[in-house]
């Protein structure tokens, strides 16, 4: 009934939001669910369930709704506000993966942009010695993101901060540059708002989605123009692209004395760009 109810409303992936809603409903996750199809269901929890399929029934976001999103095997907690972990995002931890294997010594790694913090809590637990930052403009995302960090047990030093400003500041600091600085920046240009679903569009944070001054590579640019005091002589920058992006990305590195590369997610899509100095 469940799914049909969200079929009808027009939701996309009707029956695995709805096993996800009312298995957030009833306080399991989705196997427990399946395990205890039999177990009769409360008005409580009939009504709980309710509620949360109207919500998405609404266009409201799944992850929104239940208040998390499974990133790179971990659940994030979200809101309103922070943006939603993509899937597509999980790349830039696979290639970071990779790049500091050969680091040889305990590596620094600020992300730029991080919302939930999914990208640098990931990187603290996953990369064997690095030690992570990440910077937001928004002291929401920050918020969430710390309590992320808390509840998954990775250490990240998180900070409100504009721009490569933040990530200048960490430098200044630790008095040493940074060996990787990975990115999903804002890039969707204003003209694009209407093409958006309306679960991203009347519910994730402009801020988030939006290029500054409608420009889709003003974070690239920026990046490649500052990356050069930021980071180590072999250091790297890995940032998530928008669609069309890709040709472009590679003339600024080119334009700028960078070697840049295109890394492409499951989709066939050249997602993450990675460009270190010539
Ligand atoms: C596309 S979201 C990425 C969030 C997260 N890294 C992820 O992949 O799910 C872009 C993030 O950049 C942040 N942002 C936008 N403008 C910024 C700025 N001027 N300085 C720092 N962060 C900014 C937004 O608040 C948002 O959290």
């Amino acid at each position: 009934m469940a799914r049909e109810f969200l079929e009808r409303k027009g939701v996309e992936e009707a029956r695995l939001d709805a096993e996800l809603l009312v298995s957030h409903a009833l306080g399991l996750d989705r196997l427990q669910l399946f395990l205890e199809l039999e177990r009769p269901i409360t008005s409580a929890e009939l009504d709980r369930a309710r509620d949360l399929l109207v919500r998405r029934g609404r266009k409201e976001p799944t992850a929104y709704v239940i208040g998390k999103r499974e990133f790179y095997g971990r659940d994030f907690f979200v809101k309103p506000g922070v943006l939603i972990p993509r899937p597509e995002t999980e790349l830039i931890v696979d290639r970071a993966r990779e790049l500091i294997q050969g680091v040889g010594r305990e590596a620094a790694v600020a992300d730029l942009g991080t919302g939930s913090g999914c990208l640098a809590v990931t990187l603290a637990l996953e990369l064997e010695a690095a030690r992570l930052w990440g910077t937001d403009i928004s002291a929401e995302a920050v918020e969430v993101a710390r309590e992320n960090a808390e509840r998954l047990e990775a250490e990240v030093g998180f900070r409100v901060a504009d721009g490569v400003s933040g990530l200048a500041a960490i430098v200044g600091e630790r008095g040493s540059p940074l060996d990787l600085i990975v990115s999903n920046p804002p890039y969707i240009e204003p003209g694009e708002a209407d093409s958006l679903a309306p679960e991203v569009r009347e519910y994730e944070p402009e801020v988030a989605l939006f290029a500054p001054a409608g420009d889709p590579d003003h974070w690239l640019r920026s990046l490649l123009d500052s990356g050069g005091e930021l980071l180590t002589p072999e250091g790297a920058l890995l940032v998530e692209l928008g669609h069309m992006q890709a040709a472009r990305a590679l003339s600024l590195a080119e334009e700028r004395g960078w070697r840049g590369r295109l890394h492409k997610d499951l989709a066939g899509i050249e997602r993450v760009f990675e460009a270190q100095r010539v």
